[in-house]
């Protein structure tokens, strides 16, 4: 694991994977670098984990500082060794749905969905938000299961026509609260993917809970639904990370 500067949700999320890797039992290191290294430093430092034999997976916490280009740092890391599923050639084995690792938190939402006997096939399946991280893989996942996949995002008109049509709906925006009772169909499966810290320190998603709720027929709380699920999908391309460093095998 590797961070860089001292962003105190990163360091949260650095602290959670550490706790989990030492809870399984799997060996991990962190390096905590300062706010002032350079792109240089961390490519080399990518490098040097690249190469060493006993480390078989490399997580670089995200965001980086901004004079750091992510994109550079994301295409350094070694393919076999992307455990976030980030680097250009594990999102293209996604695209084309012939992949070792999942981006772990679309991965954990269709985990959730699978464990709760929900079938995607044939479902119209709304995703609110296009980043890279989870808008745009958890809608190829979606499409993977044969979902009817509608991608919302800042510049769509009249969300809640799309929204009210989902019978699985993602919420993967980052805006508090955005997504209310109303905007929702009833029995509706609702994921929120949101973790939006208010002003007076309340976590809180993408999703209003309490209105929400009342319309559907499941749902995931903010905290302890999708992020516990997020954890546990990067000690499963952790594991798999090592099978396929080790023994070439999948
Ligand atoms: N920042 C927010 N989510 C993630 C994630 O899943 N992995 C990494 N590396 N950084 C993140």
């Amino acid at each position: 694991m590797v961070i860089v500067g001292d962003d105190p949700a990163s360091r949260i999320y650095v602290n959670s994977k550490k706790k989990a890797c030492a809870e399984l039992g799997i060996y991990s290191e962190e390096h905590a670098l300062p706010v002032s290294t350079t792109e240089e430093e961390l490519l080399k430092l990518v490098e040097e984990l690249n190469n060493k034999s006993d480390i078989s997976g490399i997580l670089v916490q995200l965001p980086l500082p901004e004079h750091i280009n992510e994109e550079n740092i994301i295409l350094a890391i070694d393919p076999k060794k992307d455990v976030d599923a980030f680097h250009p050639v594990n999102v293209g084995k996604i695209m084309v749905g012939n992949y070792d690792f999942v981006p772990c938190t679309p991965a954990g939402v269709m985990e959730l969905i699978a464990e709760s006997g929900v079938d995607i096939a044939g479902k119209e399946c709304v995703v609110v938000g296009r980043s890279n991280i989870v808008g745009k893989p958890q809608a190829m996942l979606l499409l993977h299961k044969n979902g009817t996949v509608t991608v919302c995002h800042s510049k769509t008109k009249d969300l809640k026509e799309k929204t009210k049509k989902a019978d699985i709906l993602v919420a993967a925006v980052g805006v508090p609260e955005m997504i209310t009772g109303d905007m929702i169909k009833e029995g509706a499966v609702v994921i929120d993917v949101g973790m939006n810290r208010l002003a007076d320190k309340k976590l809180v998603g993408d999703v209003h809970f309490e209105s929400a709720e009342k319309v559907v027929s499941a749902i995931t709380p903010v905290p302890g639904g999708v992020g516990p699920m997020t954890i546990a999908m990067l000690m499963k391309n952790t594991v798999k990370a090592a099978v396929i460093n080790r023994t070439g095998l999948k």
